[in-house]
């Protein structure tokens, strides 16, 4: 397949959608990784993991794919910093464990590093001329904070603050300081299927009556709509009568509105459903061209409410999905069927991931 053939045409009544042999050819799923997933966003922790200073939280950014070790630090004068977890002597992992400490030692030969990543020390190095140059530092790496989530970039195609605007100026008013992290209602999920094809399914609430009878109920089918951002989008479900449901304050652009949900999606992997519960978060973390992990976390406001509405049962709500969308993969791996059409009215957000699905990979 050449890029050309991921065109999608920007009126959606002319649109076909991407091809199926971008959801299964290992060479798509490599450019993607190249194009979109180490250019994205990645919900990477919750800021609690580096609250106090000193401590230090290393990870791998989108182990098996990105494979990147990374490492979040709060110094001793309470300031964040992202950097490359790699040592720059002869490539150890630098902090093996989460730990509290006041500088970063390499056990291998005991190079030594501030928490900013600054170089500090080494042994046996009299002598070695131009050292140490700035590339003895660990790298720094690009991360913000929004509330109690910690993301980072390697190399970011669009500012933080742009991902986010539309979410933060809809849903900033909620009260994030009170929401608090349920482990037991947090886990992962393994789907034999393609990332993009979980988010195909995530976008779109046209399949609600028919693949989630149990959640149809608690919302107004009628009004259930789709907002595009530049970077994103939100489905917004209306309550029921008589079901929970937010209440936008004033200056929210939906207030006067009984809200069961918000979907929001930022490009390319991360989800923010907001219940009148609480929040479930949703990131999307590709494993190979049909096999994807996708973590649930969830914050939670109002614990009596959390079996009531849209966000109930949202563990049956993923089996469901899972079940479809495993089941497209296995229609994508046929060679018969190659690309579809959109529905304008219930598709929209489809059609806008995969615009910029084809964009990116077209201007590599
Ligand atoms: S690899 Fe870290 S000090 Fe040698
Ligand atoms: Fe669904």
């Amino acid at each position: 397949m050449q890029p050309d053939e991921l065109h999608v045409d920007a009126d959606i009544r002319r649109a076909s959608t991407l091809p199926a042999a971008f959801y299964t050819d290992p060479i798509w799923f490599a450019r993607t990784r190249e194009t979109i997933l180490r250019r994205g966003w990645h919900l990477v922790a919750d800021q609690d993991r580096v609250r106090i200073p000193g401590q230090c939280f290393p990870f791998t950014l989108m182990e098996g794919v990105l494979d990147e070790p990374l490492l979040l630090t709060r110094d001793g004068e309470d300031r964040l910093h992202c950097m490359s977890n790699v040592c720059t002597h002869r490539g150890m992992v630098v902090c093996e464990g989460e730990r509290t400490q006041t500088s970063l030692r390499c056990r291998y030969h005991g190079r030594r590093f501030g928490l900013d990543g600054s170089f500090q020390s080494m042994p046996e190095f009299d002598g070695v001329e131009n050292f140490p140059a700035p590339t003895d530092d660990l790298a720094a790496v690009p991360f913000a904070a929004w509330n109690h989530f910690l993301f980072v970039s390697l190399d970011p195609a669009m500012p933080f603050a742009a991902l986010t605007a539309e979410m933060r100026a809809r849903i900033g008013w909620l009260p994030f300081e009170r929401m608090t992290f349920d482990p037991a209602r947090s886990r992962d999920y393994l789907v034999q299927a393609n990332w993009a094809l979980y988010l195909d399914n995530y976008l779109e609430g046209f399949h609600l009556p028919y693949v989630h009878s149990g959640l149809i109920g608690t919302i107004d089918f009628t009004r259930y709509r789709t907002d595009l951002f530049p970077w994103g989008s939100v489905q917004v479900a209306h309550s029921s009568p008589g079901e929970p449901a937010l209440e936008p304050p004033e200056g929210s652009p939906d207030h006067g509105q009984r809200i069961a949900a918000y979907f929001f999606w930022l490009f390319p992997t991360t989800m923010f459903n907001v219940y009148p519960w609480g929040i479930s978060v949703n990131v999307v973390k590709p494993l190979g061209p049909d096999r994807t992990r996708v973590s649930f976390s969830s914050y939670v406001l109002d614990a009596s409410l959390i079996e009531r509405g849209a966000g109930a049962a949202l563990d049956r709500v993923e089996r469901e999905d899972e079940s479809v969308v495993e089941s497209v993969q296995a229609g994508l791996r046929g060679h018969i069927y190659q690309r579809g059409r959109y529905s304008p009215g219930r598709e929209a957000g489809v059609h806008h991931f995969h615009r910029l699905i084809a964009e990116r990979l077209r201007v590599q």
